[in-house]
């Protein structure tokens, strides 16, 4: 038999709602969505909660345990004391649907806005290959259960509504720095989306959002900082900058129209004769001189409203192929499974 103790959690709607007070049983071991869980058993069967796997992996119980957003799954009873009123109330960045519910559709629509993986033309989904170190730099960003608590405790978004349609928040940030890192993405306007698409510039390294991350993500270290000195480095580059200076927009697009100075300077393994030619000088014709050719900055692809049209999230060319073939609708039959329960 457990011990009776005390709790207040947030109660009510979009149009309001007040902290109740509960004396709930707890037992050794048990974490606080134990306690919601028998609070909805016993005294509050109305009580709306969200949640899945009980193991923080699915990202859907994040809450505010005694004014701090933290997985109710993953929180111990036993790092309270026995006194202390534990208080739950619903994350407060996101609009409440109903007690600790609320309406994230904000980060779907943040995801939404992100290109999506583009990888390069003639390499087909099998012909992937990439080098352990590149995996593993950006294996650290896969590990996201996307809880959205860096979200939801990032100042930026957090008191100021009015920030949103401007800021994708820093669960985007380490995607826009997974692909901007990716050795196989073909995309080159990464860093122009960060900042003109993504808000990256509201962003001043305050490091909340690293503090709550349940998967220890490094966000501000490995993914922000990064990405906000690769948008520097494009933007204050001096070749860039005189490139600007001599080219119209739309020349810039045009290998052609590229500075000559610029081809050793952005890489020489590639000119004929190896990096020594290269910094000795010869040059290569610009279509000779890259593999994936890399192309000047450009503004990025936005509407008015500062985002990318929906339809670049799409890629442009069919995923992996079905292991049914392409031309199966399902569900299968029968006489085409490998095994059956009969
Ligand atoms: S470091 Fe940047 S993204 Fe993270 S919480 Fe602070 S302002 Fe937000
Ligand atoms: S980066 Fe961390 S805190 Fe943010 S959504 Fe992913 S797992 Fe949650
Ligand atoms: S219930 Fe899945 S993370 Fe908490």
């Amino acid at each position: 038999m457990g011990t009776k103790r005390q709790f207040r959690v947030w109660r009510g709607d979009d149009t309001g709602g007040k902290l109740e007070s509960y004396q709930v049983e707890v037992n050794e071991g048990e974490v606080v969505l134990d306690i919601i869980h028998r609070l909805q058993a016993t005294q509050a069967p109305d009580l709306a909660v969200r949640w899945n796997c009980k193991a923080g992996k699915c990202g859907s119980c994040s809450m505010e345990i005694n004014g701090k957003p933290r997985l109710g799954c993953m929180t111990r009873m036993s790092t309270f004391t026995e006194t202390e009123v534990v208080t739950v109330t619903p994350v407060r960045a996101f609009p409440v649907i109903r007690d600790l519910v609320t309406d994230v559709s904000y980060n779907y629509q943040k995801a939404r806005e992100l290109p999506a993986f583009a990888p390069p033309v003639g390499v087909a989904p099998g012909e992937y290959r990439m080098q352990q170190v590149d995996v593993e730099r950006s294996q650290e960003f896969r590990k996201c259960i996307e809880c959205f608590l860096c979200q939801n405790v990032c100042h930026v978004v957090r008191d100021h509504e009015e920030n949103k349609p401007a800021f994708s928040g820093p669960r985007f940030f380490i995607r826009a720095a997974e692909l901007d890192m990716h050795p196989l993405d073909a995309r080159d306007d990464r860093k122009e989306q960060a900042q003109k698409a993504q808000g990256i510039g509201y962003c001043n390294i305050t490091k909340c959002c690293t503090e709550v991350c349940p998967e220890h993500i490094k966000i501000t270290d490995n993914a922000i900082i990064p990405m906000k000195e690769r948008v520097v480095d494009r933007k204050f580059d001096p070749i860039v900058r005189l490139g600007r200076k001599i080219f119209r927009r739309d020349q810039l697009d045009d290998p052609a129209n590229w500075p000559a100075e610029e081809i050793p300077a952005m890489s020489g393994a590639s000119v004929p004769g190896g990096r020594e030619a290269a910094e000795a000088g010869v040059q290569a014709a610009p279509e000779q001189a890259w593999h994936h050719q890399a192309r000047l900055p450009q503004a990025a692809p936005v509407g008015p409203d500062g985002h990318l049209p929906v339809s670049e999230i799409a890629l442009d060319r069919p995923a992996a192929s079905s292991p049914y073939g392409d031309d199966v609708t399902f569900p299968l039959p029968p006489e085409n499974l490998n095994y059956r329960h009969e």
